[in-house]
């Protein structure tokens, strides 16, 4: 009977240690819940010049409301429904279970009216909404923790002027281990540390913040593994996998943007420029999941400063298309058009 009761505690403890160690191996925030720091009452002067930046970043780079905004199936361009702009919308995205971008207009009730600045500046950059829940980062918090101080005053000036639409939406259900994972995802910014604009004396170094902070044309234009990381050796070579809500939620891949043959290396300065106004691809209209018609209105001087940025990038091999038929591809190890083309990389 005794050794019974040793031999149970000695499971028992076995048990606590795997617990422990299993926890310690993701992280105490899955217990404790995610790292954030208290909010301070910070707050952002509304100027003009802060307006027109804001309404610039939050409307045609950051493309908030091409995720927070119900699109309009029926129509082929991609226009969001009539005055839902901001009202949220649940994303096509059934791999993570289901995804809501919240209602982020100045609704009191349903959308994000009752929160300070410092609340919508730490959703923003640190993925910590009002109630104090982790956000998942789809929502580009990683990208935008680098944003310069004065455009995220800007986005936060803006986002507070847009009209408040009464639209309540759910919250987002992860899958499974998604839901629990989440929780280790935020990491809190210093709440007191400045961070100015850093002078960006070359067109590539323009381009580089637009494209990975601002607009985050990565994380569409690089592929993924199963676990949701980055593939190595791919960036922007294309091949992520997304699904068209207009149609039947059929799979469109993202394509290679770096400058190989099989990739853009074809594009010069003008017509990746022409490509972005007019949304075309020689007579193709770009498939609006990509948010080309907020893109549109970028600025000449920064389409042409993102083009620096990408044309200098590693050229990836990795021929890719969404108007082939798909096959099996060596190199995303997925299937899609012109994915016969591909050899594995040489080991
Ligand atoms: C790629 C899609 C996408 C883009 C672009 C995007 N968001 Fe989000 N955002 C989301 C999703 C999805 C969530 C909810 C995540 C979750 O449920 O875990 C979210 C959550 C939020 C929240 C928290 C709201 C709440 O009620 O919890 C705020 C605030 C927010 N986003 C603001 C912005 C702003 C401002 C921008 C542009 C500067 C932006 N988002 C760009 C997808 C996006
Ligand atoms: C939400 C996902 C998404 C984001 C964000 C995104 N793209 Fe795309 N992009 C796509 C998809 C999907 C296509 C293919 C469209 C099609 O086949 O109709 C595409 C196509 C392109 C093309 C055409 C390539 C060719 O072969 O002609 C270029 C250039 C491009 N994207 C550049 C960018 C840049 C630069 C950014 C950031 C400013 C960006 N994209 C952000 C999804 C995205």
């Amino acid at each position: 009977m005794r050794r019974m009761k040793k031999v149970l505690l000695g499971i028992l403890a076995l048990l606590v240690l795997l617990v422990l160690g299993a926890i310690t191996a993701v992280g105490w925030q899955v217990v404790l819940g995610p790292d954030a720091r208290a909010v301070t009452n910070r707050t952002f002067e509304r100027t003009d010049a802060r307006l027109a930046r804001g309404q610039y970043l939050v409307e045609n780079v950051a493309a908030c409301f091409h995720c927070h905004s119900e699109p309009d199936l029926t129509d082929p361009a991609g226009v969001i429904k009539a005055g839902m702009k901001g009202a949220g919308w649940e994303m096509p995205v059934p791999e993570l279970g289901k995804i809501v971008a919240p209602n982020i207009t100045p609704d009191r009730e349903t959308g994000i009216g009752t929160w300070t600045d410092d609340e919508i500046a730490r959703a923003i950059q640190e993925g910590i909404n009002k109630q104090g829940k982790p956000l998942f980062p789809l929502m580009p918090y990683m990208n935008f923790r680098e944003l310069d101080d004065e455009d995220l005053a800007s986005i936060v000036v803006y986002l507070k002027t847009i009209p408040a639409v009464s639209m309540r939406r759910q919250r987002s259900e992860l899958i499974t281990p998604l839901n629990v994972l989440v929780k280790t995802m935020p990491k809190p910014l210093p709440a007191h540390a400045p961070k100015p604009a850093p002078a960006r004396t070359t067109s590539q170094a323009r381009g580089e913040y637009l494209v990975k902070t601002v607009a985050g044309c990565q994380d569409c234009h690089t592929p993924s593994d199963d676990k949701g990381q980055p593939l190595p050796g791919l960036d922007f070579g294309g091949g992520f996998l997304l699904h068209d809500p207009a149609d039947h939620m059929k799979p469109i891949f993202t394509l290679n943007i770096t400058h190989d043959p099989s990739g853009i290396a074809h594009y010069d300065e003008a017509l990746f420029v022409q490509t972005f106004k007019t949304g075309l691809i020689g007579s193709h209209r770009i498939n609006p999941i990509m948010p080309i018609l907020n893109f549109r209105g970028m600025e000449e001087g920064d389409l042409r400063d993102m083009y620096a940025y990408l044309a200098a990038l590693p050229p990836v091999k990795h021929r890719i298309t969404n108007t082939d038929p798909p096959a099996k591809c060596a190199v995303c190890g997925q299937v899609h058009g012109l994915g016969e083309l591909n050899a594995a990389k040489a080991k």
